[in-house]
This record gives C-alpha cells, sequence and structure tokens, in this order.
C-alpha cells in the first residue's frame, strides 16, 4: 500500500502499477470506520483490480456554519487500519486543498446538483451537494477509474453522482453501491456517530427502527400519509430529537412518491440529536402504494 499526496505521483502510479488492470475508486474524507472498509471489500470483487483510496475533507462540500474545521482528520490512525486490512487498497492518495484547488476555492462550482441537490440534504447544507460533485468531479478526472464505489448511506450523494456519470462521463464509470453497514443495535456507521452523547447514542437505534416499521406497514397495504405522520411524530417525540424530514422517493428519480406508485422506493430521514445530524435510509419494493 504506497501513500500519495500529489497529483504526479498519482498520474505516476496510475501509469507504472495500474497499466492493464481495472482502476477502482474508493473516495473518502477520512475518519475510516468497518463501512469504508466493506466498500474497500467490495473494491477487490472487481478483477484484476487496482485499488485507489482517497482520503479528502473537502471544504466546498461543507456550509459556514457546519462542522468542516471539527470533522475528524485522523491520518495516521486511518493509515494503520488500512494497512491492517486483507482488502487494504494498493495506493492510498491524500491531498492536501492546494492539489485539488490550487488557484484557491473556485466562486463557481461545476457541475450543479441543480433541483435535486435543493432537497432533502440540500435544505439544511444548501451548496452541499455543488461542492460534493465537484470534488468527485475532479478526482474522477484525475484518476479516470473504471469502477468507483460509495456507500448507500448517503442516498442523494449517489443519485446525483449516478446522473453526473450519466451527464459528464458518457456512462463510462461504473458506480457500484456499498450497502449501509449496521452496528449491532441497527445504527447507520457514520464517521459523525463519534460526537453522540452517551444519551443519544442510545437513542440514535429508534432511526433504523423505524424505517423498518414504515417499511412493514407500507408493504402491509397501509395509508402512506398516515404511516409517514405517524412515524414523523414516533421521531419528533424521541429524546433530545429535532425531526429534519422523513421522506418516500422513488428510487429511480429521486421524487416524492404518492398513492398507486409501484416499483422501488426509497425511504429516507434526517434527525437532529442532541446536535448530531444523523442520516439514514433504506430501499424496498412496493406492489402499489395505498
Ligand atoms: O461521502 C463522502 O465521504 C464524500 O461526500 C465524498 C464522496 C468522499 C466526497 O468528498
Amino acid at each position: 500500500m504506497r501513500v500519495i499526496q500529489t497529483v504526479e505521483q498519482l498520474q505516476l502510479a496510475i501509469t507504472n502499477d495500474g497499466h492493464n488492470k481495472k482502476i477502482v475508486f474508493v473516495p473518502t474524507m477520512g475518519a475510516l470506520h468497518d463501512g469504508h472498509l466493506s466498500l474497500l471489500s467490495k473494491a477487490r470483487e472487481t478483477d484484476n483490480a487496482f485499488v485507489i483510496l482517497s482520503i479528502f475533507v473537502n471544504p466546498t462540500q461543507f456550509g459556514k456554519n457546519e462542522d468542516f474545521d471539527k470533522y475528524p482528520r485522523v491520518l495516521e490512525t486511518d493509515l494503520e487500519l488500512l494497512e491492517s486490512q486483507t482488502d487494504k487498497p494498493d495506493l492510498v492518495f491524500a491531498p492536501g486543498v492546494d492539489q485539488v484547488y490550487p488557484e484557491g476555492l473556485p466562486e463557481q462550482l461545476v457541475p450543479r446538483a441543480g433541483a435535486v441537490g435543493s432537497v432533502f440534504e440540500g435544505v439544511t447544507r444548501p451548496g452541499h451537494f455543488d461542492g460534493m460533485l465537484h470534488v468527485v468531479h475532479w478526482f474522477f478526472s484525475a484518476i479516470k477509474p473504471d469502477v468507483a464505489i460509495f456507500g448507500e448511506k448517503d442516498a442523494q450523494q449517489l443519485y446525483l453522482i449516478r446522473r453526473m456519470v450519466k451527464r459528464e462521463f458518457a456512462d463510462q464509470i461504473e458506480i457500484h453501491a456499498g450497502q449501509t453497514v449496521r452496528d449491532a443495535d441497527g445504527l447507520a456507521l457514520s464517521s459523525r456517530n463519534s460526537y453522540l452523547s452517551t444519551e443519544a447514542r442510545k437513542i440514535a437505534p429508534e432511526i433504523y427502527r423505524t424505517l423498518i416499521k414504515v417499511q412493514a406497514e407500507l408493504q402491509a397495504g397501509e395509508n402512506f400519509e398516515q404511516v409517514l405522520d405517524k412515524a414523523r411524530l414516533a421521531l419528533s417525540s424521541l429524546p433530545l430529537a429535532k425531526l429534519d424530514y422523513l421522506a418516500l422517493v422513488d428510487k429511480a428519480t429521486f421524487q416524492p412518491i404518492s398513492a398507486g406508485f409501484t416499483g422501488s422506493a426509497q425511504l429516507l430521514v434526517a434527525l437532529n440529536l442532541d446536535g448530531v445530524r444523523l442520516i439514514d435510509n433504506i430501499t424496498f419494493s412496493i406492489q402499489e402504494l395505498a
């Protein structure tokens, strides 16, 4: 496992060591946990893979009042963890801000996330998806991966990346989704879980329990508006909790669905627990939404 910091080193490594191999890219912001490690295992499912993992806390995807400065940066620990894995990457690319933004942070971020970038996560995190797409586009252009792997937990991010690959990369990068990894009690793993107080950590598994309950009720044919309202009330009533959204969307379009819908639905949630914003989602099929 080699660790490099510059675009020049990246391109040399791809030419020399990635030659005749499938370039598989796993982008991260570090503070690695089992969720990231599962993406690395998925990367090794590609035959003859040259796996590149990036670690970069991207300033343009954090809003002014967000946790950019506080975001955990633990490169040494991350590298030790990666080195101890059977499915370790071939290359770790950990560029500094000066490599990704050599001319300073851009005023105009491209490509834009558009309308889908302004709903759900985009309401509380305006500009977040523009910054995320910008940096992922930058990495894709520098690495030119055959395959890139993203976690399903960030459903809106995954949807927007798939759309960008269609629009900007002529669908030439295969996007693979890694299943959300959960603690034994159901809490989706996230680098932000480390901010949870003991009390908030006890309450957090209610998020996933609620998603599963909603799925069961919808699949049993209960009225979707009533089911969602009941679940919203239950989540808002949790101690220390402030519900941001609970919504049901069509997985193919990311648009909210209503009665009569048939197909693959995604149930999305964002809940603020004692100051820590947690997101989660599940996907399931619906015969006909009541
Ligand atoms: O999901 C993340 O960790 C980030 O949004 C990503 C994709 C690495 C871009 O900075």
